[in-house]
């Protein structure tokens, strides 16, 4: 298996604050990596780093063994939900036929081929029917299927989302889930951030618990043990969101 993403000593500072320190990772294709940790772990924070979103105080990271800038438009990245505005008025069609931007030239039209991509992913989300609605008039789960329409739009080979599954219903999350390990099955590259511990095993191939520090990495199985679980919760084991999970 080959390593996609090379983080190599990776440090960040909000305003003199270290919120991630000396991070090494190898990110392999092909898998879905879970990131994992609690409240300002600096899940997020490494997401921006990799995007180049925000500066960093030092190391070095590497998609394809290129910078970001040369790699952007085959990266994804759909944002911790709350931090979005809908506000201004497009529909649901104008938002997924947004990743195909990236492929056009300045002032260059969309053409046939681009909506019927666009369609394509509206399907496979199982949102056809809401094409015309307003963006800001859909619901959580309905929004975040918006968000992963316009991620396959883009058809992408690296994919970072953070928690896409809050505040969604069970249906979706399945839903989503399912389309994510199609794209890992495909040799697409997917990081998600997630907070439910109780389904960890069942959706992601790697973990990648963090907390300022890398606490562990690599195959869920090994990696996502009660003791690492323990060390990136700064001691405590967490109560799970549902039955079942860890032993
Ligand atoms: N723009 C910012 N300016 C200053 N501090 C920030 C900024 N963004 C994040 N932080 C701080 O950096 C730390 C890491 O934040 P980050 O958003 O990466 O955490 P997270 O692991 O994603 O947490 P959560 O699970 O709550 O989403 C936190 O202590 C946070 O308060
Ligand atoms: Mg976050």
């Amino acid at each position: 298996m080959s390593s996609i993403i090379s983080v190599k000593g990776l440090s960040v500072s909000y305003e003199r604050k270290r919120v991630l320190t000396n991070i090494y990772l190898e990110i392999d294709t092909g898998q879905i990596h879970g990131v994992i940790g609690p409240n300002g772990a600096g899940k997020s924070t490494l997401f921006k780093a990799i995007l180049g979103l925000i500066d960093t105080d030092s190391g070095s990271i590497l998609i394809e063994g290129k910078s970001i800038e040369e790699v952007r438009k085959r990266v994804v990245y759909v944002p911790q939900k709350n931090n979005v505005d809908w506000q201004f008025p497009a529909t649901v069609f104008d938002i997924v036929l947004m990743g195909r931007y990236p492929f056009k030239k300045i002032f260059q039209r969309l053409n046939k081929e681009d909506k019927q991509i666009a369609m394509d992913a509206l399907e496979e989300v199982g949102i056809t029917h809401l094409k015309e609605r307003q963006i800001g008039e859909l619901s959580g789960g309905q929004q975040q299927r918006v968000f992963l329409a316009r991620a396959l739009c883009q058809q992408a080979e690296v994919f970072l989302l953070d928690e896409p599954f809050v505040g969604i219903d069970i249906t979706t999350e399945s839903k989503i889930i399912q389309i994510l390990k199609k794209l890992a099955n495909e040799g697409k590259t997917l990081m998600v951030v997630h907070h439910d511990l109780s389904t960890v095993e069942e959706y992601f191939d790697k973990v990648i618990l963090l907390n300022q520090r890398l606490v562990a990495h690599g195959n869920t199985d090994e990696t996502f043990s009660p003791e690492n679980i323990k060390k990136a919760y700064g001691g405590q084991l967490p109560i799970l969101h549902k039955t079942g999970g860890i032993g």
